[in-house]
């Protein structure tokens, strides 16, 4: 039975971000209770091979909802075929003052302005050690507020060592609006470095621990399209294993004069959904099928999924479309693209 209809006007009685922390709660207990067993399996998928990695279903969860990895098991149990956890930092970081998360409603939007919250690398290792999920896991790894970033790099490479054993992948992510200049990360010669780095590091971790864990890369959707064919050209060079695209917009176009429109931070949901395919149909075309595409942004039905992917994803994210949609949106999405 789907029950998220009648939750919803109930959860959305309360503001943002402690109807979020409450549903993570919720989940939480859940997972420790056994009551999410009662959860019904999504429908069968066939599984698609992504990255040389076996994904049961082409529905994944975006970075941002589980920060900490704290609650895997129970997102699990919802019928994602990968989680994204993350962003995660070296240290633990409060992020911005809240108020720091808002619904536009009226446009099946959110803007967020959390600046990576969250409890630190180490402690996030402790929670995915100690969570029983055995499938696809991808970890998005960032930078702290505080570190400069000329030493950016500094901060990925402790990050990637320390997930390299826990990850089925690894997402850099360099597209938060809501942390200081990390999207000049995207900037030519600043993200030729920054890759070269990473990939020598994963080759070299590889090696270390017998492993290959894929490198993906995750974009901003307000890019030019010269931007999006320059960092394809360059994910191509430095053999990066996919992209995600795309990250939350800072444009406000598309909901001009709505309630928390105004709101300084990142915006998801519907109203990025078209920049996002937008993005994910120009990195197609310049990569050929180079290396896989992952579709995120503004997917709140099984036809946004299809739209991303006729643009060329080989596999989507969602997070806004659960909060608009509850959870029964992963199953109708399994059973859409089969
Ligand atoms: C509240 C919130 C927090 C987010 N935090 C992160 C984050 O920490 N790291 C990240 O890579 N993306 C983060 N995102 C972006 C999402 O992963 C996703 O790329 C974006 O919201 C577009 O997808 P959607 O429209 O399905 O939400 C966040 C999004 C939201 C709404």
């Amino acid at each position: 039975m789907n029950i998220y209809p009648l939750a919803k006007p109930l959860l959305f009685q309360f503001d943002a971000e402690s109807t979020h922390d409450f549903t993570l709660k919720s989940l939480k207990l859940a997972e420790k209770t056994g009551l999410l067993s009662i959860y019904p399996v999504p429908p069968a998928c066939q599984p698609r091979q992504v990255m040389g990695i076996t994904f049961p279903n082409p529905v994944g969860l975006a970075a941002g909802l589980d920060k900490n990895g704290a609650v895997i098991d129970g997102l699990a149990a919802l019928g994602f075929g990968f989680i994204e956890v993350g962003t995660v930092t070296p240290r633990p970081q409060p992020g911005n003052p809240k108020p720091r998360l808002f619904r536009v409603k009226e446009a099946q939007g959110i803007v967020n302005r959390f600046g990576f919250n969250n409890l630190g690398v180490d402690n996030l290792i402790e929670n995915v050690k100690a969570a029983k999920y055995k499938g696809v896991l991808g970890i998005n790894i960032g930078k702290n507020f505080d570190t400069p970033i000329e030493n950016a790099v500094d901060d990925y490479l402790i990050c990637m060592r320390k997930v390299y054993e826990y990850a089925s992948y690894i997402t850099v992510n360099i597209s938060s609006p809501n942390t200081k200049n990390l999207r000049v990360l995207q900037e030519k010669e600043a993200l030729s470095h920054l890759l070269a780095t990473l990939k020598l590091e994963q080759t070299n971790l590889a090696n270390q621990h017998g492993k290959y864990v894929p490198i993906a890369l995750k974009i901003a959707p307000d890019l030019e399209c010269e931007q999006v064919s320059e960092i394809a050209d360059l994910l191509m060079e430095h053999e990066i294993d996919a992209v995600i695209a795309t990250n939350t917009t800072l444009s406000r176009e598309m909901v001009q004069g709505m309630k928390n429109a105004d709101e300084t931070g990142g915006l998801s949901g519907a109203p990025v959904r078209v920049k996002s395919t937008l993005v994910i149909q120009q990195l197609s075309q310049r990569l050929q099928s180079a290396l896989p595409i992952i579709g995120v942004g503004g997917i709140l039905s099984s036809a946004d999924a299809v739209e991303k992917i006729a643009a060329g994803a080989d596999l989507v994210q969602v997070y806004s479309g659960l909060i608009y949609k509850g959870p029964k949106l992963v199953h109708d999405i399994c059973r859409t693209l089969g």
